[in-house]
């Protein structure tokens, strides 16, 4: 039997689709229809009341092809990604962040992942669960650390197949600086089992359509004070030859930062463009500590940055300076950082995102106000707007952290010949039109119309701040439905 062409509709969904797919810009396409393909790929998507569309649906008829129609006050929205987050550490979020960055990487991260590696049983179930809840979170698609044994990386590599996100996931390389019982012995110890593990993941997927091969390896130095120049060089030649992405931490911490400085001689930048590593295929996990050269240096590079701010504000001393990397074009997506952060949810990682980015502003602003009055200046020049709004903070957690990735018709947002990734947000409960979960609309109860009424876009400026996962009643990856 000849396989269904690309534009064949596999089902349709009809309602409301919300995207950004440009930085700012909310785009809302009221009542269109959706057709995703066999494979997973939008193949339509149209106004409803259009001839195409009318021709889509009559063209189903008979066929028996699902067709969800979305209650009125509901949106579809592309899936998060969770641009930066270690699956190990998912074992004890929540634990011990009064400690600096150092200490708290010796007490729980290396121990947790140490635990995993030593116990299959204990890995499946924190990597299942783990799964479990970045889909009723909305996130379906992550980059992801894992530990330093391929075996428990295939554990979670499979795990995540089964449930069916789509996932980046690198196997840790570390030949120095970490605890005696959890470390590579050496450099070539290090780049073999790295080796190995390309290998194992293309085994892995190899019997999968295309399609269907939604989690990838990703070279993953942990960061240059636990990784030799020896394996950082030999990581950044394994990564071009095998042609995969890489993952690290890059300038995050004072202490971290001043480390590197005194052991290696230059800061990490440095090093990681020495070995190879820093690129467009690259993406660097935090950047709290960037100077505007090197933003500048790296927007040229094409690297791209995952930005985790509540990680951030316990580990790091400085706030990320966002608008001046997007002003710089650098990607940029949203990371949970699981668990330097305690929170899996992207939506919560939105929310920190502009409130540092609104806190560094008045900062920078209120020093600036006092230098000018120390030094007499009466000048009035107004300083950079470093806020970003919560449109912006959607654009990263959808289609900037897809960008970021730089993965093929995986866009993070609607368009056809793209991935049907996305979910469900129901605003109001159709059946008794009040606000769903933790949301209310009292002008919607009371009837306010017309002029006045709230719009689509209030109403969803509402969820953005209020709304949780009772909110979420859907989500899909490759147009496959996992809730
Ligand atoms: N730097 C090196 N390893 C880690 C880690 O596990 N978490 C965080 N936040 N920073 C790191
Ligand atoms: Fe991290």
């Amino acid at each position: 039997m000849a396989s269904p062409s690309s534009d064949t509709p596999a089902f349709f969904i009809s309602g409301n689709f919300v995207s950004t797919p440009v930085l700012g810009e909310l785009e809302i396409l009221e009542d269109h229809l959706l057709a995703v393909n066999a494979q997973g790929f939008i193949a339509a998507l149209c106004p409803l009341s259009s001839p195409k569309a009318a021709s889509l649906l009559a063209s189903a008829e008979g066929n028996e092809i699902e067709h969800t129609e979305l209650p009125k006050h509901s949106f579809l929205l592309p899936t998060f990604t969770d641009l930066h987050l270690h699956a190990p550490q998912f074992l004890y979020a929540g634990t011990g962040l009064d400690l600096p960055l150092m200490v708290w990487l010796e007490k729980f991260a290396f121990r947790a992942e140490e635990r995993l590696d030593g116990d299959e049983d204990l890995a499946k179930l924190v990597y299942e669960r783990l799964g479990r809840r970045m889909i009723e979170c909305g996130t379906g698609s992550g980059l992801i650390f894992g530990t330093i044994n391929p075996k428990t990386n295939l554990i979670l590599a499979s795990t995540f197949l089964s449930l069916g996100l789509r996932a980046y996931i690198g196997k840790l390389s570390m030949d120095q600086n970490s605890s005696p019982t959890y470390i590579e012995p050496t450099p070539s110890d290090s780049l073999a089992s790295a080796s190995s593990f390309i290998n194992s993941m293309r085994s892995l997927t190899s019997s999968l359509p295309p399609h269907r091969r939604l989690v990838h390896p990703v070279l993953t130095p942990r960061f240059v004070p636990t990784c030799s120049d020896e394996l950082l060089e030999g990581l950044g030649e394994l990564a071009k030859k095998e042609g995969v992405r890489v993952q690290s931490h890059m300038s995050e911490a004072r202490d971290q930062v001043d480390w590197v400085k005194e052991t290696r001689g230059t800061g990490d930048v440095e090093v990681f463009e020495r070995c190879c590593l820093l690129n467009s295929s690259t993406t660097q996990a935090h950047c709290t500590f960037l100077p505007q050269p090197t933003i500048d240096h790296l927007a040229e590079l094409g690297t791209s940055i995952a930005h985790c701010p509540l990680s951030n504000a316990y580990f790091s001393s400085q706030i990320f300076p966002l608008r001046e990397c997007l002003d710089a074009y650098i990607p940029v997506g949203l990371g949970s950082d699981i668990a330097g952060g305690y929170q899996l949810d992207l939506q919560v990682q939105m929310r920190q995102a502009v409130v540092v980015a609104r806190l560094r502003d008045s900062q920078v602003k209120e020093d600036e106000l006092a230098r000018r009055e120390q030094e007499g200046s009466t000048s009035d020049d107004e300083t950079k707007d470093l806020r970003v709004s919560w449109k912006e903070s959607l654009y990263l957690a959808t289609r900037g952290g897809a960008m970021a990735l730089n993965e093929n018709r995986v866009g993070g947002r609607f368009a056809v010949g793209e991935a049907f990734d996305g979910q469900l947000i129901q605003l109001v409960d159709p059946g008794t039109s009040r606000g769903t979960g933790s949301l209310d609309f009292f002008d919607l109860e009371v009837g306010v119309e017309g002029e006045g009424a709230l719009t689509f876009e209030q109403m969803m400026e509402r969820w953005w701040c209020n709304g949780d996962g009772r909110n979420r009643k859907g989500v899909w990856v490759q147009g496959r439905r996992l809730m």
